[in-house]
């Protein structure tokens, strides 16, 4: 069970030296999959040793992928080539993670065999009609459980014939699944974004010598290329540095620099909001590894203001908002976020649980259908107060509270925390090093 795992955060402290967060999650997904399907060898460096990418590596070595690795962020992918995967003896089990199940059922609508996709009790609650439901127009057959959760049944051998689609939701992960079944449909598949969304796959795909057409707000391949191997470096994961940005906003006296982080223009949010909010964010070295832009970022604490959060900003900032609540709630003044209904149904429903846990510390936080309004506390000397709460098994709502515990007045316990592993293994040591009073604690 992952319930298991409760992190305690004494009060006060503040951050400071320099840190190198794991490697970002949704790069080390995609570098699997495409290096999988690629003709050649690919060596990948940075690849983050989370649960949620090694769920995706375990699923490639299922289909009969040779990899080696991961040693110290490196892997060794054998690539066999885009109709070279295996059927698997069992069904691919996934985990926690949404990125896996919705970018392989793209993906694998495109084999020649069946597969049963299964998930851990929060994935299985999780919408995969927004993929399930484009795909089969493509031709795909895919079953769902009767309310469009997992397990999905993907059935093989089917004809793929390229669509143009209109996302309704801003979702990267929607496009990237009808971007890598694209890539065995016959003729063109073309996906347009209602707002920028993360463009990793895009990226990727073209390291990988397959041509992407943009145009807009639309992306477009063409089935039938093929992908050659090519070395891909993961840069810092921005959306673990943002609990180190924030932090280190909120806590007198901070001063960190976080180094080699991903500062993709689809992934900034937080650096905008926060900066929109009087954060002291300085960016330098800014360079460019294997396609994606990285740079590191020195953060300073500063007096937050709190503000409307601009809509355009949300797709751009998406798993960040935990992070950002706690800042909102050490700001001075009123935080409005509108527009972000997606935090519903992420790894919990991070609008109430947040919401939930800050009212239980005694800030202000008033959920509503798609956002939050936070009443921000600088005036108190302990914005935040002591308490215990939940993460709900979800990573980010675990580490959001355990740097909230900064501007907090006693200590703050965190309960079932265990799915921080998810997508940042080394957090509680990485976190201690850098000055938050955090120790990690076991129930059995
Ligand atoms: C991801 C896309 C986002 C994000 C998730 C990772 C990806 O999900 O929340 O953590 O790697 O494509 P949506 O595309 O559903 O917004």
């Amino acid at each position: 069970m992952n319930d298991n795992v409760t992190f305690t955060v004494q009060p006060g402290g503040h951050l400071s030296g320099e840190a190198r967060v794991p490697g970002d999650k949704s790069i080390s997904h995609r570098s699997i999959m495409l290096g999988s399907l690629a003709e050649g060898v690919t060596e990948v460096t940075g690849f983050l040793e989370g649960e949620d990418s090694l769920a995706t590596l375990q699923a490639f070595r299922d289909m009969g992928v040779r990899i080696d690795g991961p040693e110290n962020g490196r892997v060794t992918i054998h690539g066999v080539g885009l109709h070279g995967l295996k059927p698997s003896a069992g069904p691919l089990y996934v985990g926690n993670s949404g990125t896996s199940m919705r970018l392989l059922a793209g993906l694998l609508t495109g084999q020649n065999f069946d597969v049963h996709l299964t998930g851990d009790a929060s994935l299985s609650g999780r919408p995969m009609r927004r993929v399930t439901d484009p795909l089969a127009l493509m031709g795909a057959v895919i079953g769902t459980a009767e309310n469009g959760t997992a397990p999905l049944d993907i059935c093989g051998d089917q004809p793929l014939y390229g669509i143009n689609f209109e996302m309704p939701v801003a979702s990267a992960q929607v496009k990237s699944a009808l971007l890598l079944a694209g890539l065995y449909a016959k003729g063109r598949t073309c996906v347009t974004e209602p707002a920028p969304t993360r463009d990793h796959t895009e990226r990727m795909l073209a390291g990988f010598g397959y041509p992407v057409e943009r145009e807009g707000a639309t992306a477009c391949v063409t089935g039938g290329g093929k992908l050659t191997a090519t070395p891909v470096e993961v840069p810092a994961d921005i959306s673990s540095a943002a609990f180190f940005m924030v932090g280190t906003s909120i806590s007198e006296g901070s001063d960190l620099t976080l180094r080699h982080v991903g500062i993709n223009p689809t992934r900034i949010g937080v650096i905008n909001i926060l900066r929109a909010m009087g954060g002291d964010l300085t960016l330098s070295n800014e360079r460019e590894v294997g396609g994606e832009p990285v740079a590191d970022i020195r953060v300073r604490a500063a007096k937050l203001k709190g503000i409307r959060i601009d809509e355009a900003q949300v797709p751009l900032a998406i798993d960040e908002f935990p992070a950002l609540f706690v800042a909102a709630a050490c700001a001075e003044g009123e935080t409005v976020l509108t527009g972000a209904s997606e935090l519903r149904v992420k790894e919990s429903d991070r609008i109430q649980v947040m919401a939930d846990g800050l009212q239980t510390l005694g800030v202000d936080a008033r959920p509503c259908e798609d956002g939050i309004v936070i009443q921000g506390r600088a005036r108190e000397a302990e914005p935040i107060g002591s308490g215990r709460v939940s993460s709900h098994g979800d990573h980010r709502i675990a580490m959001a509270f355990a740097v909230a515990a900064l501007r907090a007045s006693g200590p703050i316990v965190i309960d079932d925390c265990a799915n921080v592993n998810t997508s940042f293994p080394d957090f509680v040591n990485l976190a201690r090093r850098a000055g938050l009073g955090i120790a990690e604690g076991r129930q059995d």
